[in-house]
């Protein structure tokens, strides 16, 4: 299990493969206090891809664990875990991650892994959500935040943001339209995972009950 610091602060783990634009959406809202958490570790699963060079650039210690080489894809899982925990890691941040996890981390990080997909789930999971968007004649596409469970692409919704699909986009112009709503949507679903965040939304729905059922709302 991760851990949460006494300043009550998310300790955040972050999984790249590549570009790692989420990430520095993450870094900034950190930086600027919409996130109430810290960066512990930016994880990647290929050496060398800018996503790790935006973790340096801020300070963040990185890790890299390839995944190639290992017997199993639990084996991978595993080192992925430990590496998650040396850091006292305690929500997970698939950004742009592009391996399948299963259940080593699904089970030392229960409820507390999130994904980004760029598209309103669950229509078009899988490889190439927004070709898969224009291909159907979707009107409207966008980004989904989502608990990650066994099932691809499939676990509980956190965040939706929708993007129109205009007649003449081309895959590259609706990936970059949902992208700047991927950076809104990433800081607001780690937002709604924050122990601080949700002692408070606790309280006012215990008062809002406490307030109608003796018929008196309170002002
Ligand atoms: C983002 O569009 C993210 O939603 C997508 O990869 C891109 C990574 O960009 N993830 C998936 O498709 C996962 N199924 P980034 O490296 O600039 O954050």
């Amino acid at each position: 299990m991760g851990t949460v610091e006494s300043t009550g602060q998310t300790r955040l783990g972050v999984l790249v493969s590549g570009r790692g634009s989420n990430l520095q959406a993450l870094i900034d809202a950190v930086s600027d206090g919409r996130v109430n958490g810290r960066i512990a570790v930016v994880l990647s699963n290929v050496a060398g891809v800018f996503a790790l060079e935006r973790a340096e650039r801020a300070g963040i210690p990185t890790a890299v664990v390839d995944h190639r080489g290992w017997s199993s894809r639990d084996d991978f899982d595993r080192a992925v875990v430990a590496e998650l925990q040396k850091h006292r890691v305690s929500l997970v941040c698939l950004a742009g991650f592009m391996r399948r996890l299963g259940k080593p981390v699904l089970q030392a990080f229960p409820d507390a892994v999130l994904n980004i997909h760029p598209s309103l789930l669950p229509s078009f999971p899988g490889l190439h959500p927004q070709r898969q968007a224009l291909d159907h004649g979707s009107k409207l596409s966008g980004v989904t935040v989502h608990l990650v469970t066994e099932e691809l692409d499939a676990g509980p919704i956190l965040v939706q943001r929708p993007v129109p699909v205009l007649d003449d986009d081309t895959e590259d112009s609706l990936s970059a339209r949902i992208l700047a709503e991927e950076h809104v949507a990433y800081p607001a679903a780690v937002q709604t995972r924050e122990p601080a965040s949700s002692a408070f939304d606790r309280e006012s729905r215990t008062s809002e009950v406490a307030g109608t059922t003796n018929g008196t709302r309170h002002q």
